[in-house]
């Protein structure tokens, strides 16, 4: 059992990587990776929700992914939508805010419909906020933030002069959040790959050799304890 966290971050992201390799290790197709990564998204969801975390965000299909064969994309896709019509209730009932980053218009008719109705049903809650980022690319959302800023400009409601960092900040997916606290990244992998490239500038980085299968609440406390080890300077003494 890892030390009690005292100090629990306000907004923790997550990589969640190594559902293939997860299966690849038990000679099971990748599918039953993702699969068996769904229960560990049930139980990071109940653990944040239960110690306090205002927000989650869920790296769970990227840009790049939609390069990977079609029958793992429509096997992902598949399983997210019934993710999300077996898990609303339990949402609900732990009064979980569910959000979603990325260009949603991209995902098939059926999924993005049940990802709107789920949304839509948890609106009022005001307990953790989890935000699944899909179809997520952090360079799309730099250059889709750019446009809007520029719309703002050829519009006439702001100028060149008015162009801060937290001015930007509200002109991407993101605006309603504050930035991660803790990133955390399954299967040892030690890079970003096009996530929050923008939020994650001053986040504290952890990084398992666990697959995103094998993690579970004690892995998460225990990042939650290193996170509460280190010491953020921003730049400072
Ligand atoms: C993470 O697991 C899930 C997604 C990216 C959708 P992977 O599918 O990347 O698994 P590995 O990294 O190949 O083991
Ligand atoms: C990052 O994992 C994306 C998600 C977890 C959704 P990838 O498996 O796609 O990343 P790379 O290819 O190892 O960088
Ligand atoms: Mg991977």
């Amino acid at each position: 059992m890892s030390d009690k966290a005292e100090n629990v971050p306000e907004h923790i992201a997550i990589i969640m990587d190594g559902n293939g390799r997860w299966a690849k290790e038990r000679g099971l197709p990748r599918v039953q990776g993702h699969r068996a990564g769904a229960e560990s998204v049930r139980e990071a969801v109940a653990a944040c929700s239960e110690l306090g975390v205002k927000y989650l965000t869920l790296y769970a299909f990227s840009s790049e992914n939609w390069n990977r064969p079609k029958a793992e994309v429509d096997a992902l896709m598949k399983l997210l939508e019934r993710f999300l019509k077996d898990k609303t209730p339990e949402i609900l009932s732990k009064n979980v805010r569910l959000q979603a980053i990325g260009r949603i218009d991209l995902l098939p008719e059926s999924c993005r419909k049940q990802l709107n109705k789920s949304i839509e049903s948890s609106a009022e809650n005001d307990g953790l906020t989890l935000i699944l980022a899909l179809s997520y690319g952090g360079r799309e959302e730099i250059i889709d933030g750019v446009k809007s800023v520029l719309r703002a400009v050829q519009d006439g409601h702001i100028d060149e002069a008015m162009i801060t960092p937290e001015l930007f900040d509200s002109h991407l997916y993101t605006r309603y959040f504050p930035d991660p606290d803790l990133m955390i990244r399954t299967s040892g992998e030690m890079r970003i790959s096009n996530f929050l490239l923008w939020q994650l500038s001053y986040s504290e980085f952890y990084v398992t050799r666990k697959n995103w299968p094998d993690f579970r609440r004690n892995d998460l406390e225990e990042a939650i304890a290193e996170y509460n080890r280190r010491h953020r300077r921003y730049g400072k003494l």
